[in-house]
């Protein structure tokens, strides 16, 4: 395609270094629809003439569905995806096939064929991220009244409930498909028309080749159009970040997994067992959405350091933009299938969870609250007085609220019997009705408002 000043070929692994095709063959879809809307242009404009239109564009239909029932080949000698498929019309329809890539080079080409991509792997996570959040939101509304124990620093805090750690979740994912639904806009311009770099002389259309993809308009300015990646990175960037958040809740899963938590009992589908341990029932999957995680941020990062030195406007360094993100799709879709899987047929054990919230004094701020709403103590002495009450039931060994009345007024004389309306797990979870706390009520109307219900 390129070889007219050339007299000998290039070395072996010249060619091996040079090519894309090995990856850039999963963009053919997009390289065809692309070559079909320039085509139309062309025509439209009358650059070129309708029967070699004609010709081109039945000849890349023929190519697609070459492609489509025997593969692409891996043929290192035509480079890339952009360069096979021009060769494979040549052999199809002949010399009219030389008239395609008229006011386009495969810099344009390749920006908008990568867009067309990206935008379609957008629109694949964001329908796994739907999935994923219909399947929190049942469980979360299942679980709304569950009580469990809520952690900081790893320690028992504070009872809430399973349906409240769902749901916040399901707010992770939620902004999660915001910043894929941001990505998207913003990628939704149509480099093509850029050509090498500095636009072009003949008069295409820009406006009719855009709108023909789907784009919202075409890019501004040429030499950014050709050299800019911040669409993959952006589609990275969102990635990395939901894998993070799938890898956040994976890691919850495969400590309540196992046996000191007790809380969870994953599905014999999403367990796998050990080759010398019979009892063993694994959660890998989970682990390997966290490890995941890693190779998704990892591909952020080889894309940003790729980019970063990077003069105007193309060079070949870019053609190194699509593994990465290949990558990413293909991790991202088997994280969020995993997940989605996990949840739904996860069991959890409520009764552990309810009994692990009651043993860790859980209630004890609320004692304090008491101390403070009834007794009109301050909050400061009020934390104290409960320290005590703490540490007295530790000395017996049992909850508190199954310290007997006289030895809570040993304590303090300004505690009385309704003290103990406060001191259960389900009295303190109720209590939290702030917009946004973890009241089983609150649960079930943010599970609702969350599926567009009414109140
Ligand atoms: N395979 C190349 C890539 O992915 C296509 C663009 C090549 N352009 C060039 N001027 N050599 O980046």
């Amino acid at each position: 395609m390129w070889g007219g000043r050339f007299e000998g070929g290039p070395a072996a692994v010249m060619r091996e270094i040079n090519a894309s095709i090995p990856f850039d063959k999963r963009m053919w879809r997009q390289d065809i629809r692309g070559s079909l809307a320039h085509v139309e242009m062309l025509r439209d404009t009358g650059i070129i003439a309708e029967e070699d239109c004609v010709a081109i564009a039945d000849g890349l239909i023929q190519v697609a569905r070459d492609y489509e029932t025997n593969g692409v080949p891996d043929d290192l000698a035509l480079e890339d995806i952009h360069m096979l498929t021009e060769a494979r019309l040549a052999a199809t329809i002949g010399p009219a096939a030389g008239r395609l890539h008229t006011a386009r080079s495969r810099n344009d080409q390749v920006a908008t064929d990568f867009r067309l991509w990206v935008r379609d792997a957008i629109d694949e996570a964001d329908a796994a991220l739907a999935a994923f959040g219909a399947a929190l939101l049942d469980r979360a509304g299942e679980h709304a009244a569950s009580v469990m124990p809520g952690f900081t620093h790893l320690q028992v805090a504070q009872p809430v409930t399973l349906g409240h750690h769902l749901m916040a979740y399901h707010e992770m994912i939620a902004r999660d498909r915001s910043r894929f639904a941001d990505a998207r806009a913003r990628l939704n311009e149509c480099p093509l028309g850029s050509a090498a770099l500095a636009g072009t002389g003949f008069p295409i259309d820009r406006e009719s080749t855009a709108r023909a993809l789907g784009f919202d308009r075409p890019t501004r300015n040429s030499l950014d159009a050709v050299s800019d990646r911040d669409f993959a990175l952006d589609y990275l960037q969102a990635a990395s970040q939901c894998a993070l958040h799938l890898s956040r809740l994976a890691e919850e899963f495969v400590l309540w997994a196992s046996q000191p938590f007790g809380f969870v009992r994953l599905s014999d589908q999403w367990s796998t067992g050990s080759s010398i341990m019979p009892q063993k029932r694994n959660p890998d999957a989970a682990e390997l959405v966290r490890g995941h995680a890693g190779r998704i941020t990892g591909c952020l990062v080889a894309l940003l350091v790729t980019m970063k030195g990077l003069p105007l406007a193309y060079s070949k360094d870019m053609q190194d933009d699509k593994p990465p993100v290949f990558e990413t799709h293909d991790l991202l879709a088997l994280s969020l299938a995993a997940m989605t899987g996990m949840v739904t047929s996860a069991s959890f054990d409520t009764a552990r969870m309810r009994s692990v919230a009651q043993a860790g004094y859980s209630t004890a701020t609320d004692l304090a609250d008491w101390l403070v709403r009834v007794g009109g103590v301050p909050f400061r002495e009020a934390h104290h007085v409960t320290g005590r009450v703490v540490k007295l039931a530790e000395e017996r060994g049992c909850r508190l609220d199954e310290l007997p009345l006289d030895a809570l007024q040993d304590v303090d004389g300004r505690i009385d019997g309704r003290v103990f309306d406060v001191l259960s797990v389900d009295a303190s979870v109720a209590s939290r009705t702030s917009f946004g706390g973890t009241a089983p009520a609150n649960v079930s109307a943010a599970v609702r408002a969350a599926r567009g219900e009414r109140p």
